[in-house]
């Protein structure tokens, strides 16, 4: 039998065929995906990027359980109009301790890869309770009870270490600091506050609330929105040092 012949096994039996056809896109997806898992290159690294802290971590799994990524991505384009509105291009090393990453596919509302810094405590905390107060027109829902529900920050610890399973470079002083820390980050002039800063460099601790003495969810998220965006110090980030 001829090479040839042997192909008609495949082309008159479909469960063979199917069966072919998966080995073969199987190898091909090996080939394409197995590399980028131990290729260093995969990932560059970027100056400026760190864990999030427990509380920053903690904001985003309220992020995450109200479902903010429905109506907002992270993750800005390299194309014109999405740099001029939002800022710098997304890099890849910024969502690289994102377990899972917020990019999104869908924007109801603005890009929130940047929005750290952009606006005041005061003003997340007023648009997440009532988003008409500051912007009339919004279709956005409000989240009052944030500024009203204590954070559960009883596990935090545990979160870390989850993180850190899946590669993000905790410490084992980061995971036994991880409860006291959230309540020196969210209370104004903390003495604890520089030594957060030497496990988390330039976290900003302070009331995000403004609701001195109760570590709320409110906390947890404004601390997350505003570290969104701000590791990477963009006016000394040379693009073209990271082209390969
Ligand atoms: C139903 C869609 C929807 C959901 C869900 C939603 N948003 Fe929004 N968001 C919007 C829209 C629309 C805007 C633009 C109008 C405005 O500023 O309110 C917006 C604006 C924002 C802004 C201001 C962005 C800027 O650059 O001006 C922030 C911050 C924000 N949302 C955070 C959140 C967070 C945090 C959550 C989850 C707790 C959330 N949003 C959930 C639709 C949504």
């Amino acid at each position: 039998m001829s090479v040839w012949a042997k192909h008609q096994i495949f082309e008159k039996n479909s469960i063979v065929l199917l069966l072919g056809i998966l080995v073969v896109v199987a190898i091909g997806g090996l080939v394409e995906v197995a590399p980028l898992y131990y290729l260093k290159s995969t990932i560059e690294t970027v100056q400026g990027m760190r864990p999030y802290t427990p509380l920053e971590l903690a904001g985003r799994n309220i992020y995450v359980r109200e479902g903010c990524y429905n109506c907002h991505s992270q993750m800005i384009r390299p194309l014109r109009d999405e740099v001029e509105r939002y800022g710098h291009y997304s890099l890849a090393a910024e969502s690289m301790y994102d377990h899972p990453f917020q990019w999104g596919s869908k924007r109801t509302g603005p890009d929130l890869a940047r929005v750290g810094g952009k606006y005041s405590d005061e003003w997340q905390r007023a648009h997440l309770i009532n988003p008409r107060s500051v912007a009339p027109v919004s279709i956005m829902p409000g989240y009052p009870f944030l500024a009203t529900t204590p954070l559960d920050y009883e596990h935090i610890a545990d979160e870390l270490q989850a993180q850190a399973v899946v590669g993000v470079p905790y410490t084992a002083d980061m995971i036994a600091k991880a409860k006291s820390d959230i309540v020196t980050q969210a209370t104004t002039d903390d003495p604890g506050a520089a030594d957060l800063a030497k496990r988390y460099p330039k976290a900003l601790a302070r009331d995000f609330d403004g609701n001195p003495g109760e570590v709320t969810e409110m906390d947890a998220l404004v601390a997350y929105l505003q570290v969104l965006g701000t590791m990477v110090d963009f006016k000394t980030y040379d693009d073209k040092a990271n082209v390969r």
